[in-house]
């Protein structure tokens, strides 16, 4: 039987966020009740950011409870106790939380030290656990895990020791971000092999951005590696705020072609016809042409 791989779709929220034009929620829900249509398993449909930081993203909770929740679990997106405490009382089945293997991202991203960064997201955790009853996954990300657009290269070591605090404060998945998308296979791998001494693969996901054009390449070595769930974005939407210059996560259409033609099976089945049409409704939405397919 073929190996299965799932692909987490991020497009809603990651793919979304960097739109100048503000996107309507009726129109965030159709791209989201569209995905979940196709058969993407997980959705990670909102953040509950500020506003002030994220326009794009202010209207969270609107998204997440006219979104369909049957096909798909909702996951959303929080930086701290406010946003945490929002999308709680929201219809989600999964939190995400972030910080960044650097200084200089912790700080352009959420205001907050590398070890402010790593202290607020364990408060987070703890109040996390002490607020649910065990029904909402817990995904933890980690940004700039081959380099930083304000610190530079990125030691393997560093990302290990965050990878290893996400995993003992209890996060249930933790993605390992290249934001800027320009890694190179070779250094996936030293990441990697880095984190794996701390962390188990099964839990490890890939979330490559695909500036570079060598998000394939880094999934290719991820899965050597063992990792099993791969973030993307439908026709390759995105961009990070605090990330200049960064594109969008690989596409969620070139992800399901290159995986199926390495003979794995998708989790869920999506159908690649109907990824297709949400992608032609992602370009219209945004309102010009992307780079995935
Ligand atoms: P701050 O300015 O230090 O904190 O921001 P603050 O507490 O002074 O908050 C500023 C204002 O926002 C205040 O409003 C707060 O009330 C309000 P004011 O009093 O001035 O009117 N506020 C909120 N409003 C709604 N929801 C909230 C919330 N929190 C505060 N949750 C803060 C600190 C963390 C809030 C801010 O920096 C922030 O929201 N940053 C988020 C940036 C972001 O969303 N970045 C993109 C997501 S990460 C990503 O894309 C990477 C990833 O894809 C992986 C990868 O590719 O690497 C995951
Ligand atoms: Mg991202």
């Amino acid at each position: 039987m073929a190996d299965v791989v799932e692909i987490f779709e991020v497009g809603p929220r990651d793919g979304l966020q960097n739109e100048p034009v503000f996107i309507n929620a009726l129109q965030k829900i159709a791209l989201v009740d569209g995905l979940a249509k196709a058969g993407l398993p997980r959705i990670e449909c909102a953040s509950f950011v500020s506003p002030k930081w994220v326009p794009q993203m202010a209207d969270g909770s609107a998204v997440v409870s006219g979104s369909s929740r049957r096909a798909s679990e909702l996951y959303a997106l929080v930086p701290n106790e406010r946003g945490l405490q929002h999308a709680l009382i929201s219809p989600v089945q999964g939190i995400c939380l972030f910080l960044a293997a650097t200084e200089g991202f912790n700080r352009a991203n959420t205001n907050i030290s590398r070890t402010g960064a790593i202290e607020r997201v364990k408060l987070l955790i703890d109040n996390f656990k002490n607020n649910t009853d065990g029904s909402i996954a817990l995904r933890g990300y980690i940004s700039c895990v081959i380099d930083c657009p304000y610190d530079g290269k990125v030691a393997p070591s560093g990302v290990a020791e965050i990878a290893e605090t996400l995993f003992q404060a209890g996060c249930d998945e933790i993605s390992l971000g290249d934001t800027i998308g320009n890694g190179h296979p070779d250094q996936v791998d030293a990441m990697l092999t880095a984190v794996k001494k701390r962390v188990p693969s099964r839990i490890l996901a890939g979330h490559y951005h695909d500036t570079a054009a060598r998000a394939l390449d880094n999934i290719d070595v991820s899965l050597e590696h063992g990792l099993r769930t791969f973030d993307a974005s439908i026709a390759g939407l995105g961009g990070c705020p605090y990330a200049p210059g960064a594109k969008g996560n690989v596409g969620t259409e070139k992800v399901f072609d290159h995986l199926l033609s390495r003979g794995f099976s998708i989790l869920g089945d999506p159908d690649r016809a109907a990824l297709a049409r949400v992608g032609d409704m992602a370009r219209s939405i945004v309102g010009r042409p992307l780079n995935a397919i």
